[in-house]
């Protein structure tokens, strides 16, 4: 089976790559590049031993778009992450945000339709729930209005999705990530943030390398046990995985609805500063850190219910905390490894 993998060089899409390529499907990446580079195919063919097919275009444009599914209208299922992501850039800049990961899914869908394309698996967040009233939250819990333009894009995408299942041939099953860090065993793969990052494990390997002076600590006055916010985060190939189990599901008929959601986590929640103390005992390296006051927007915090993920699915997150921040330092190591060679 052919699966298109839109944003499949960027950092969750390429080890999703590997881990469909792992149960031998044949993938197509369309990407622009726009956040990633094009080294990450070998990089995943170095994992896998295949190179997956390429196309570099952008979605957001009808024509391309139209042109690119009639050809490869043997396509059996389409997962789509190719979307813009920084919450801070969103608000500065909400019609760019907006016309990118709108108008991709529009024409993603219309492909779709057009050339009998039915599944499709959607990249959502845990950002649809905001600040939960009940933890932890689970697909039920109400979502909230978005805090800001990028979160918003996740959930029109949602309901877009939802809306064209109604009145055409669609099946979707949207996936609400938590919080993704790690990265592959091997470290030919991982996040690859463009300019200062702004989540947090990427800051803490690159101040831990040291590529930045210090990592500043979000409030430390929240109301949580050591006063840090919580989020649960979860490895990325954990993340991959339940991809491939998603595609599996809508191409095995085995959804019960035309339209499903599941939350993506561990279940669990650490504070910013139990991340930090896993990654000093991972990676052996004292972390430079200051406290600084809260950042506007952050939650105090989430966690996933994963039980309907769990049993639905039968997937289960099963890396822990330490196994995330160690291949996160592994692949941080191997970047610095790759830029000294330059
Ligand atoms: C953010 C987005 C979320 C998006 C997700 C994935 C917000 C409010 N939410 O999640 O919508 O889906 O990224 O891209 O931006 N922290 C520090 N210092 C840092 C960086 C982070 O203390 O330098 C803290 C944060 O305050 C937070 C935790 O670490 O408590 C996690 O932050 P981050 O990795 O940015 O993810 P989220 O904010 O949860």
């Amino acid at each position: 089976m052919k699966i298109l993998v839109t944003g499949g060089t960027g950092y969750i899409g390429s080890h999703t790559v590997v881990e469909l390529q792992a149960k031998g499907y044949e993938v197509i990446i369309v990407d622009n590049l726009s956040n990633s580079s094009i080294d990450v195919l070998d990089n995943i063919a170095k994992i896998s031993g295949k190179k997956p097919l390429f196309e570099k275009f952008d979605l957001t444009d009808p024509e391309k778009t139209a042109t690119f599914f009639k050809l490869h209208n043997d396509i059996s299922a389409v997962i789509h992450f190719a979307a813009f992501k920084a919450v801070g850039e969103s608000v500065e800049a909400p019609l760019m945000y907006y016309r990118n990961n709108l108008l991709s899914l529009v024409n993603i869908l219309q492909g779709m339709i057009d050339n009998t394309i039915r599944d499709i698996v959607f990249s959502s967040s845990c950002t649809v729930y905001g600040q939960p009233d009940v933890l932890p939250a689970r697909e039920d819990t109400p979502v909230q209005k978005a805090a800001s333009p990028y979160g918003n894009t996740k959930q029109i995408c949602e309901e877009i999705i939802t809306d064209t299942s109604i009145s055409a041939n669609i099946r979707g099953i949207l996936l609400r990530y938590f919080n993704p860090i790690g990265a592959h065993e091997t470290a030919f793969i991982g996040e690859l943030p463009l300019g200062v990052p702004n989540c947090l494990m990427p800051y803490i390997t690159q101040t831990a390398i040291g590529k930045r002076p210090f990592l500043r600590v979000w409030g430390d006055d929240y109301d949580t046990p050591d006063g840090t916010a919580i989020r649960d985060y979860i490895h990325v190939v954990d993340l991959a995985k339940a991809h491939v189990i998603a595609v599996e599901r809508l191409t095995g008929e085995k959804g019960k609805k035309n339209i499903e959601t599941f939350n993506l986590g561990t279940g669990n929640g650490f504070s910013v500063m139990e991340v930090i103390k896993s990654f000093e005992s991972t990676s052996g390296v004292k972390l430079n850190y200051e406290i600084k006051e809260r950042r506007p927007g952050d939650i105090v915090k989430v966690w996933a219910d994963t039980d309907f993920a769990n049993k639905e699915l039968g997937w289960k997150a099963e890396k822990n905390l330490d196994e995330m921040t160690r291949s996160a330092w592994k692949w941080e190591q191997a970047l610095a490894k790759k830029e000294i060679a330059k």
